[in-house]
């Protein structure tokens, strides 16, 4: 098939390089010309493993532009531009307003347009209606929902390996499912099919569950310090059960990035356009928002006063295995440390800190980043940072407080190296 992507980021590119992989011809269009450039001579614009070397792989099936005109030869379009939050928790529309500005100019032929991109529910009607009034023929497009799962640092194996596909169509719609099958002819998972608002509602009711159990084991986290009980005693004692499942049951700094927070406020926006209070989402944010204040707190009751204090910050990207840094809170942990006077030295093995901030430096190698340092923090759960030697660390330290902000690290071991450990819920 003959494929155009709109949007080449996290989404837009895994898509055009697995799809190129199927044995499609795709095309991928980016509004961002140094992104195209940088596409051009084979490099990826950010770090996601195993993306570049599928790209390059399939360079003779996929090719990169910013010229709309490609559209005209495809017969499927994909949509997998950004849904930034607005200030008012809504979501930000207007880069997908743009795309249709743009398809409504170039449709002449029949084309599935297909939506990855997260959108409220009664986004892919209201698109739908929109390109008939920019003048686009109904006869010549159809539309479907077809929200992504991936995640970060994991997005190419996620493409390959999804545990479902969800296909929204439009109520008259008998030919858009065997398109999207044929797209992802090779691909081995169950097909959920429904309607195009129940697709848009299953994207949000997924990473709402997801960070909901976050929130809940971060509450629990909570309780059990003040109780002195070990949250990952209570995560494997709970996890064990099939019906709760083991995942996402990692207390810490709270969840990040460029989709669970905006989806979740989105969720709830939505939800209250509907009369509908949702006091679920409230409570899961709320946990969320006060998760670093929580764990801020602990460092304080240790090291009182934080002012001077010379704090070692290993991981700056809002999980491991990638370097973005969007809604991080290891950032916002640095952040904080900064405000509060604190001197850092922050590394992380791909990331780079969004802005300069006052007495925070950068450095190239966690063997740097603990010279001298009074405490070491954890706040994203490199692998690197799992297996460090210990007496070492505890030898270039001036301090002996290790806070892990995400409960990866082995507590024994860092113990007896003669350090003295901290998690989220250990006591
Ligand atoms: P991103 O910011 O990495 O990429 C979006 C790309 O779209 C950018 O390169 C931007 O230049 C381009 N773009 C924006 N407007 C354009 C236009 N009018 N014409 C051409 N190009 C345009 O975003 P992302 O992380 O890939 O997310 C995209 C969507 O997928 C969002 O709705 C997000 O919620 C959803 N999503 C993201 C992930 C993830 O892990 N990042 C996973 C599932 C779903
Ligand atoms: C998440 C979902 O997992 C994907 O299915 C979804 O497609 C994606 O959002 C999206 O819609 O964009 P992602 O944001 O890449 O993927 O990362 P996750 O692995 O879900 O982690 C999100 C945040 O939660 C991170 O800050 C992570 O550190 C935190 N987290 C995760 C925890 O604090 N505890 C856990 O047990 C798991």
């Amino acid at each position: 098939m003959n494929i155009c992507i709109i949007g080449a980021g996290y989404v837009g590119l895994t898509t055009a390089a697995v799809l190129a992989e199927l044995g499609h011809e795709v095309h991928c269009i980016d509004h961002d010309e140094r992104k195209i450039r940088l596409l051009n001579n084979g490099e990826v614009p950010f770090y996601e493993p195993g993306l570049e070397e599928l790209i390059v792989k399939n360079y003779n099936y996929l090719t990169f532009s910013g010229r709309w005109d490609y559209i005209k030869r495809a017969a499927v379009v994909v949509i997998c531009v950004g849904t930034p939050p607005r200030p008012d928790g809504g979501t930000d529309l207007s880069y997908i307003e743009a795309v249709l500005d743009r398809l409504a100019a170039t449709i002449e032929s029949y084309k599935t347009i297909v939506t990855k991109s997260t959108v409220p529910p009664g986004t892919n009607e209201w698109m739908r209606a929109e390109l008939i009034r920019k003048g686009v023929k109904p006869q010549l497009f159809r539309i479907v929902s077809n929200p992504e799962f991936l995640r970060e640092g994991s997005a190419v194996y996620d493409m390959f390996h999804p545990n479902k596909i969800v296909v929204g169509l439009e109520p008259d719609d008998d030919q858009s499912l065997t398109v999207v099958q044929a797209m992802y002819a090779g691909i081995n998972a169950p097909y959920v099919t429904t309607s195009l608002a129940g697709a848009e509602l299953i994207k949000y009711a997924s990473n709402a569950f997801l960070a909901t159990k976050i929130s809940f084991i971060n509450e629990m986290a909570r309780i059990c310090d003040a109780f002195s009980v070990d949250v990952n005693d209570v995560a494997r004692g709970i996890g064990l059960d099939p019906r709760i499942g083991p995942h996402f049951l990692q207390a810490g700094l709270g969840y990040g990035g460029s989709c669970f927070p905006k989806d979740i406020k989105s969720l709830e926006y939505v939800a209250r356009s509907r009369q509908v209070e949702p006091y679920l989402l409230q409570a899961v944010q709320t946990v969320n928002d006060t998760q670093l204040d929580v764990c801020f707190q602990k460092l304080n009751e240790q090291l009182a006063p934080l002012t001077d204090k010379k704090i070692a910050v290993l991981g700056i990207a809002f999980k491991p295995n990638t370097d973005d840094t969007r809604f991080s809170p290891a950032e916002a942990l640095i952040r904080r440390l900064s405000e509060n006077g604190c001197t850092v030295a922050a590394y992380d093995p791909k990331a780079t800190l969004s802005e300069p901030l006052a007495h925070v430096t950068q450095v190239q190698s966690v063997h740097e980043a603990i010279q001298g340092a009074d405490v070491l923090v954890i706040a994203t759960d490199w692998d690197e940072f799992r297996t460090l030697d210990w007496p070492q660390v505890k030898a270039a330290m001036n301090g002996t407080l290790v806070f892990d902000g995400r409960n990866c690290l082995d507590r024994h071991a860092v113990e007896q190296s003669g350090l003295r450990y901290m998690g989220v819920g250990c006591p």
